[in-house]
């Protein structure tokens, strides 16, 4: 029997000095596949309504999609932590509706943490989700779900007073229950400073190397998904170009009559 990860186990990691390694997926195969590899982690992000649904930002996602998405993903028992994200305006109109649809994600889907966006305003909303036992992962830095409030995807603190107030953002939302903390498109140096000033695990996303574990976007580390990709992101390999292959030689195959073939047919007497 394996031993699935915890959001405990994330924690000891960071004490032991081990990287924590997560990525995303939206999908049962994904997450079978994931784990198989060995990662600690999946992230049910709202990413998927970039890179799965065609959105152009995160904000339409619904309470629903990641519901949807993350049940596919527990369907494959990972050993792995599955973490829900909590979609826009899904934590942010009142503590007890971010507390219902936290819940909903634990309830209803499975997952074993959720992740939310935001700093000081969000300690309310932390502190509640850690009392009904959700385990809370926090996300600080580059918040997508803040896109037109920063007017695009910009690197944060990137001067001493915003790096001053997310190390201060990071610590409090330790304080209020986080058991770690997703640190997005900032300064290296910003990111290992919060490292070293929390006991909870960072995980980097274009945050550098001094982080306690980092997390990719699956679409994008993979190269399916192609409508932008940030620096950060280093791309493991071309499956895009690969599907684009295979699909262009079925459609030639089924045009010129070569498939099916005679391996691909059933005889009279044939079976599965
Ligand atoms: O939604 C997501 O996939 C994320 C990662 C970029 C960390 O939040």
């Amino acid at each position: 029997m394996k031993k699935r990860m915890t959001p405990l186990s994330l924690v000891r990691m960071k004490r032991k000095g081990e990287k924590i390694a997560m990525l995303t997926a939206y999908d049962f195969p994904t997450a079978e596949i994931l784990d198989g590899a060995g990662i600690d982690a999946i992230l049910v992000g709202d990413t998927l309504g970039m890179v799965v649904h065609g959105h152009e930002t995160t904000l339409p996602v619904t309470v629903e999609d990641v519901i949807m998405h993350a049940s596919a993903v527990v369907r494959a028992r990972p050993r792995a932590l599955v973490i829900g994200d909590l979609p826009f305006l899904s934590y942010t109109i009142s503590v007890p509706e971010a507390v219902r649809n936290a819940g909903r994600l634990v309830k209803e889907a499975g997952v074993s943490a959720v992740k939310l966006e935001g700093g000081r305003a969000m300690l309310p909303v932390v502190r509640a989700l850690h009392r009904a036992s959700i385990p809370v992962m926090g996300h600080l830095g580059l918040t997508p779900q803040s896109i037109l409030r920063f007017g695009g995807y910009k690197v944060q603190a990137k001067n001493p007073r915003s790096a001053e107030r997310l190390v201060e953002a990071a610590k409090a939302l330790e304080g209020a229950g986080c058991f770690a903390i997703v640190l997005e498109a900032i300064p290296a140096v910003v990111a290992k400073e919060v490292t070293e000033a929390v006991t909870i695990p960072t995980i980097g996303i274009g945050a550098g190397p001094d982080c306690d574990g980092q997390v990719l976007v699956t679409h994008d580390m993979l190269g399916i998904y192609d409508e932008f990709t940030p620096k950060f992101v280093k791309v493991y390999a071309k499956i895009r170009d690969e599907m684009d292959r295979a699909f262009r030689e079925y459609v030639d195959d089924v045009k010129k009559g070569h498939f099916p073939g005679a391996e691909h047919s059933y005889e009279p007497d044939g079976d599965r």
